[in-house]
């Protein structure tokens, strides 16, 4: 008899409360996708079989946390939830302080405040697009200075969230280090593919900007999901634990900021910590105006419990192990039947190359967005645009930033989806590539000034 193949990974958990799913006709999809002018964020949820927008406050809580809800301390001022909360960032994070934020980018906003004066730069390991918004709001410049690999999807370098030192030695030299206002490092990274970034490059990154003088300031949202490939990459980590290369990571940082609809298993919440006591008391001061009380930054109690317990949850070996393993059988098998994808798969997502799934679209007819609209249209699955339209312009000139990468996100929500659903969006994506020379492009009918790929609609051309 020949013998099955073992599996590396199973889930975690069982499923104790369901959520039914609608299944739509094609005819319907066609007609739903027009109202929301080719954008998948226009979409009503009510639409959508199966949702990879995004992995970010879409997780499933676990009963405990659940029940941690249920403990709440919604008081204006020194809710137990905030101490728990800060009791578990020190503890698994390493930070002294804690100013909690009602998601990331309330973070970001507080931290470009203080760090950021007008005509300042700011190098990191490829843009986000609300931290990049941030900086250039409280007047700085971002720089890119990420490894070249990270811009070849095809370049199989394991830790392409890397910074390339003499980009950001290059960048030092040319603008003086008086003029970068902190190094923000993002792990994994996001844009890139979720690619993450190796301990040594940290440790290195540090190393260079405290010589100087200058600040290293983590985004730490998809951190753990980083700890793992540090894990299962980086020669010498092999046995360290989840929990412990989070604390080493972070130990090369002065202050992070977080999202905790990713990592931390919740559906909101986020927080900025950090060493510096000054920069600790700025933050207080800030928050107040922008989010609310220091010890609850825009957050119900309720919500800073789940993502207290969420922390500890989130740094567990089998759910790390399931969670990376989940995306990457779907990028697997993508791969198996020969789909352009960006490799190695990445943390969170699974992500397809448009310029090559689409190559007859020119990038102004926006591949990738057309490449979600069409994924949609054949199963109901929801993506998300990570190309031009994502991009946006250039802050001075207005010219549109024609990013190397024309990508389209397959995220996945921690916890929520089963195997079959990830075998439904393997047959769909199979699906529109056997008809992919008959995809036309997207033109842009209405474009926002902010955050474009949020709200803006397209017509097919
Ligand atoms: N940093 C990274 C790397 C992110 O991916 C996000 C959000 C943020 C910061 C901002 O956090 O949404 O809580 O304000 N990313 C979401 C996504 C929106 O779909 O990738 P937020």
């Amino acid at each position: 008899m020949p013998k099955l193949e073992k599996r590396a990974w199973a889930e975690p958990f069982k499923i104790k409360v369901v959520e039914p799913l609608r299944m739509t006709t094609r005819e319907y999809r066609e007609q739903a996708l027009k109202e929301a002018g080719y954008n998948t964020f226009l979409l009503r949820s009510r639409d959508v079989y199966i949702d990879l927008l995004t992995d970010s406050g879409t997780n499933a809580m676990s009963d405990n946390q659940w029940a941690g809800m249920m403990l709440g301390d919604e008081a204006y001022a020194g809710s137990e939830n905030f101490y728990h909360l800060e009791e578990q960032v020190r503890k698994y994070y390493g930070y002294k302080y804690l100013v909690p934020t009602h998601q990331g980018r309330g973070a970001e906003h507080l931290i470009s405040q203080i760090l950021i004066k007008p005509g300042d730069f700011v190098p990191g390991n490829m843009y986000f697009t609300t931290t990049r918004l941030h900086q250039e709001l409280a007047g700085g410049t971002f720089v890119d200075v990420i490894v070249d690999e990270a811009h070849d999807s095809e370049s199989l370098h394991p830790f392409k969230g890397n910074i390339d030192l003499s980009k950001l030695a290059h960048l030092i030299d040319r603008v003086g280090a008086d003029k970068i206002a902190y190094v923000t490092v993002a792990a994994t990274v996001n844009m890139a593919g979720g690619q993450p970034i190796s301990m040594q490059n940290l440790r290195d990154v540090r190393d260079m900007a405290h010589r100087l003088d200058i600040k290293v300031v983590l985004d730490a949202t998809r951190a753990i999901e980083n700890a793992y490939f540090i894990k299962t990459r980086e020669p010498g980590f092999e046995t360290h634990s989840i929990a412990n290369i989070l604390l080493e990571m972070c130990s090369y940082s002065d202050a992070c900021t977080m999202s905790g609809k990713k990592d931390l298993l919740v559906n909101i919440g986020g927080f900025l910590a950090m060493n510096d006591r000054e920069i600790f008391e700025e933050a207080r001061n800030l928050v107040v105006v922008y989010e609310g009380l220091h010890t609850y930054g825009g957050l119900a109690g309720r919500d800073m419990e789940a993502m207290a317990r969420g922390i500890e949850e989130a740094v567990q070996e089998d759910h790390i192990r399931a969670r990376i393993g989940q995306v990457e059988y779907v990028g697997e098998r993508l791969l198996s039947i020969g789909i352009p994808i960006v490799v190695p798969i990445g943390g969170h997502a699974v992500f397809l190359d448009a310029k090559r799934f689409l190559p007859h679209l020119k990038q102004l007819e926006f591949p990738a967005q057309t490449l979600a609209a069409e994924l949609y249209l054949e199963s109901g699955i929801r993506t998300m645009e990570r190309g031009i339209v994502s991009a946006g312009r250039d802050s001075v000139t207005g010219e549109h930033t024609f990013p190397k990468l024309e990508l389209v996100r397959l995220t996945f929500p921690r916890r929520v989806y089963t195997q079959a659903h990830c075998d439904v969006v393997t047959e769909a994506v199979e699906a529109v590539h056997d008809r992919r020379h008959d995809v036309r492009g997207l033109q842009m009918v209405y474009e926002p000034k902010y955050l474009r790929f949020f709200q803006a609609k397209f017509e097919r051309i």
